[in-house]
């Protein structure tokens, strides 16, 4: 009866909306228990929707998950020699300056070895077996800095600063959705050919940038940040509409007569960010030499009218929105469900940051 509950609280201060979701575990179950968004205010002023959703949320825990994300974050994926986990710190240590395009002492470096072994050839001939794959993340110190400050001044403390890739893979294993395995395809005799591993793509468009990442036997393989988002759509609206920006958002996001306007000025940016979008998915197939067969999506960006088709058609794979709280239990008393419903595509990081009450 007085057993304490563990909470923890994802925090993604995204360029356009501020949003937390705290995730408490009861036994082994994760359940949502708190839920707030707040736009960021035009002036860019992130503290006050940070304020915002703290206000709203009525949080239980004081302990914060935050990430980052864009061009001071740098992700490398490297084949090195097998070795210990305190070996591998060393040597990245002395060799990261060749894959981090920063001076080392302005950043903060984390790795992790992954699983999966590196491949060189397509048809994985080349790859020596002593050799892992390793996963370098590096994020500059200024960034870091900036974050810390900002949720000091809310009177919150980080625990964990994530990586908005890397906390979309959190919550999608969070959520225990099906999607990967192996295609096991016959020849023309019925025998099975070659079993091919199947990927998964989830990909996070929000305002300012769409964030991929590709898990292979749920570990990351792949991720890249495109610098295409919602923002562009919206400039794209005003243009052809000749209003104002904030009137063009209005009116993109209404879904109402003006949508096939809206279609058609927004079309010229899903045609540039869907062909990225297949580039890195073609490549992934060749380098890793599996089929990315299933896309999820997620973000604000991802219900603008017409973007999940596009990423089908351009990709030619299936595509879908995907709703986080599917497999999850909500504490329906402690918010309002309506608002959490309407929002859960781009709550995935927030959910993801707080998944991470499993392992603290
Ligand atoms: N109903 C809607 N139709 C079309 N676009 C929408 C809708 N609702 C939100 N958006 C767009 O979603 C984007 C915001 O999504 P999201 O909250 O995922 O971004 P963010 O996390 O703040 O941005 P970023 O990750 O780039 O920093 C905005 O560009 C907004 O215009
Ligand atoms: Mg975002």
């Amino acid at each position: 009866m007085f057993r304490r509950t563990k909470s923890i609280i994802g925090l993604d201060i995204g360029s356009q909306a501020v949003k937390a979701v705290e995730i408490s575990l009861e036994g082994p179950e994760p359940v949502v228990t708190g839920f707030a968004r707040a736009e960021v205010p035009p002036g860019g002023e992130k503290a006050q929707a940070v304020a915002e959703v703290f206000k709203r949320g009525k949080f239980r825990s004081k302990q914060v998950v935050t990430s980052v994300a864009g061009q001071s974050v740098v992700v490398r994926y490297i084949a090195m020699p097998r070795m210990k986990d305190d070996e591998l710190r060393q040597a990245l240590r002395v060799e990261a300056d060749r894959y981090v395009p920063f001076e080392l002492d302005e950043v903060a470096l984390d790795c992790q070895a992954l699983r999966r072994r590196p491949r060189t050839g397509s048809d994985g001939e080349g790859a020596t077996t002593d050799q892992i794959n390793v996963l370098l993340v590096a994020c500059r110190n200024q960034l870091l800095e900036e974050h810390v400050k900002l949720l000091q001044g809310q009177g919150l403390t980080p625990t964990v600063i994530d990586v908005d890739a890397f906390a979309l893979a959190n919550a999608w294993e969070l959520c225990g959705l099906p999607g990967e395995g192996a295609a096991v395809e016959v020849d023309e005799n019925g025998q099975p050919k070659a079993k091919e591993e199947l990927g998964i793509a989830l990909i996070d468009v929000g305002a300012s940038r769409t964030t991929i990442n590709v898990l292979c036997s749920g570990e990351t393989c792949f991720s890249r940040e495109i610098g295409i988002g919602g923002n562009d759509m919206t400039q794209a609206v005003a243009r052809r509409l000749g209003v104002e920006i904030f009137e063009a958002e209005a009116v993109k996001r209404a879904g109402d007569e003006k949508k096939p306007e809206v279609q058609r000025a927004i079309a010229p940016v899903l045609e540039d960010l869907t062909s990225e979008i297949a580039l890195s998915l073609d490549y992934v197939e060749n380098h890793e030499g599996i089929q990315v067969r299933e896309i999820l999506l997620s973000g604000g960006g991802v219900l603008a009218p017409g973007a999940v088709t596009y990423v089908e058609q351009a990709t030619g794979r299936s595509a879908r929105t995907w709703n986080p709280l599917e497999g999850l239990r909500v504490a329906s008393d402690r918010m309002n469900t309506e608002e959490l419903e309407t929002w859960a595509s781009s709550l995935i990081v927030a959910l993801g940051l707080a998944s991470r009450v499993r392992t603290q």
